[in-house]
C-alpha cells in the first residue's frame, strides 16, 4: 500500500527515538521511500547511521553539510514529502510547530511542507496533560496535523500514565489509512451512534452495560476515511474516533441519546448506523438523594426507553440507508431479522455474544448481513475495522440503489 510513497520522518529529542528505527524498518518494508531529518537533540538518543542504514538515505541534520557546504533545502524535502511524519514529537517541537518557531531543519521543513502532517508525542505524563502541551496539540489539530495520541503505560521516568509513544505497528497502521482515504462518500452525511448509555437508579447508581465504543468508533472512522462528514452521538464510551473531522455529541441516558440522535437525523443523513448498546429499560423514579440501604430487599421499577432505531424507521427519508445492530444470544437470526422488519431498516448487523471474540469490548468481531430484500451474508471473525470497511463497502452500494 505504501509502494513509491515518499515518507518524510523527523525525529526529536525523546527516549522513544529509539522505536523511530522500527518505524522506518516498517515502513521500508512496506515500499515508502523514507528520508529522515533529526534534531541536535535527538541524536543523543538515536544514531543517525542507524537511520542511515535502515532508511537508505543520508540523515538530514543541518540546514548544510559542515563538510561541503551542501545546502539541505527544507522547501524541496517539504515538496518532495507525500507525508511527513514527527515521529516522537516531543513537548518542545510540538509548542514551536504550533507557533511557526522554526529554529532547525526539521521545524524549517513543518512550514514549508505541503503534504499531510502528522505527530506522534512523546513525554513524560505531566509534560503531556500539561495546558501547555495540551494547547499546542490543539492548535495543530485546527490547522490539519493529525495528532496520533500517545498511549499509556510505563514511562522512562519509572512514572505510569499516558505518555508513551504509540507503537510503530499503529503509526505505520495510521499512515496506511491516511493514504488509503477515498472520496467515494464525499459529500455525504453519516451519523452512527455509538457505546452505552446508563441509566440513573440515584445519584451515585447506574445501569448500563459493556459497551465499549470499539465497534462504531471503527465504522465512524472509517465512514471519515471516505471524505463523508461524520457526526457520533456517543453515551460514555471508553474508546471514540481518532479520524480528524469526526464531530461528537456526548450524551449519558438512552433519553439524551434518543433526542440527539432524532435531532441530527432530522438535519439530514444519507448513512445511518445505530450500533450503540442502548438500555432496553430504565429506572421509573430515580431517586435524587442516595438511597440507603436498611437490610431489606429493595425493588426496582423499570419502565422501557424510547427506542431510537424504531424512531428513525418511522421518519427515515427514502434517499438514505439505515443499518442497526443486533446483539444476541439466543434465537439470533429469528431476532435479527424481527428487529430488521420491526425498525424499518434497510439491513441489520447480527453479532452473537455466542461466538468468542464477538460482540462487546473485543477488538474483533464475527457478524452476519443481513438485508431488507432477504439476502443475507456472513463474515468470519475480523478486527472491528475489517468489519467496519464492509458494512461501509454493503452501505455505499445500498446507498447507490436509493
Ligand atoms: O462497543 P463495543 O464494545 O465494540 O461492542 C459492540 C456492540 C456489541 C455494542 C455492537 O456490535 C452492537 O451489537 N450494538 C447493538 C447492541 C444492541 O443494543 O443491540 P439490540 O439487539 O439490543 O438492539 C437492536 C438495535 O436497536 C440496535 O441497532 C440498537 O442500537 C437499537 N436500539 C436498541 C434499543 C433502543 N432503546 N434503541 C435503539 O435504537
Amino acid at each position: 500500500m505504501l509502494r513509491g510513497k515518499h515518507v518524510l520522518l523527523g525525529i526529536t529529542g525523546s527516549i522513544a527515538a529509539y522505536k523511530a528505527a522500527y518505524i522506518v524498518r516498517l515502513l521500508v518494508r512496506e515500499g515508502a521511500e523514507v528520508k529522515v531529518v533529526m534534531t541536535a537533540a535527538a541524536k543523543h538518543f538515536i544514531t543517525p547511521l542507524t537511520l542511515a542504514t535502515l532508511s537508505r538515505n543520508p540523515i538530514l541534520t543541518e540546514f548544510f553539510d559542515p563538510e561541503n557546504g551542501q545546502w539541505n533545502s527544507h522547501v524541496s524535502l517539504g515538496l518532495w514529502a507525500d507525508l511527513y511524519l514527527i515521529a516522537p514529537a516531543s513537548a518542545n517541537t510540538l509548542s514551536k510547530m504550533a507557533h511557526g518557531i522554526a529554529d532547525n531543519l526539521l521545524l524549517t521543513t513543518y512550514l514549508s511542507a505541503k503534504c499531510p502532517v502528522m505527530a506522534a508525542p512523546a513525554m513524560d505524563l505531566d509534560m503531556y496533560a500539561h495546558p501547555a502541551t495540551q494547547e499546542s496539540m490543539d492548535i495543530l489539530r485546527t490547522r490539519g496535523v493529525e495528532i496520533i495520541e500517545a498511549a499509556s503505560g510505563e514511562l522512562a521516568s519509572g512514572l505510569d500514565g499516558k505518555g508513551r509513544m504509540e507503537e510503530p505497528e499503529v503509526i505505520v497502521r495510521r499512515i496506511k489509512s491516511l493514504f488509503s482515504r477515498s472520496c467515494s462518500l464525499m459529500g455525504r452525511r453519516a451519523l452512527v451512534t455509538s457505546g452505552p448509555t446508563r441509566e440513573a437508579i440515584d445519584p451515585v447508581r447506574f445501569i448500563s452495560n459493556h459497551s465499549s465504543g470499539k465497534m462504531a468508533s471503527a465504522i465512524a472512522d472509517e465512514l471519515a476515511r471516505r471524505g463523508a462528514e461524520v457526526t457520533v452521538v456517543s453515551g460514555p464510551a471508553a474508546v471514540r474516533p481518532s479520524e480528524p473531522g469526526v464531530r461528537i455529541v456526548d450524551v449519558v441516558s438512552a433519553r439524551q441519546m434518543y433526542e440527539a440522535t432524532v435531532a441530527e437525523y432530522d438535519k439530514g443523513s444519507d448513512i445511518t448506523v445505530l450500533c450503540a448498546a442502548v438500555a432496553d429499560f430504565t429506572p421509573a423514579s430515580p431517586s435524587t438523594s442516595k438511597i440507603k440501604k436498611d437490610g431489606e430487599r429493595m425493588e426496582l421499577t423499570l419502565v422501557p426507553t424510547e427506542d431510537i432505531a424504531a424512531a428513525i424507521g418511522l421518519r427515515r427519508r427514502q434517499d438514505g440507508v439505515v443499518a442497526g445492530f443486533a446483539l444476541e444470544t439466543d434465537n439470533a437470526e429469528d431476532n435479527a431479522l424481527s428487529k430488521l422488519r420491526r425498525k424499518n431498516m434497510d439491513m441489520i448487523v447480527l453479532n452473537s455474544l455466542r461466538d468468542p471474540g464477538a460482540g462487546f469490548g473485543t477488538d474483533t468481531n464475527k457478524v452476519t448481513f443481513f438485508f431488507r430484500n432477504g439476502d443475507s451474508q456472513s463474515l468470519p471473525l475480523e478486527s472491528k475495522a475489517d468489519v467496519a470497511a464492509a458494512l461501509v463497502d454493503r452501505l455505499e452500494r445500498l446507498l447507490g440503489q436509493c
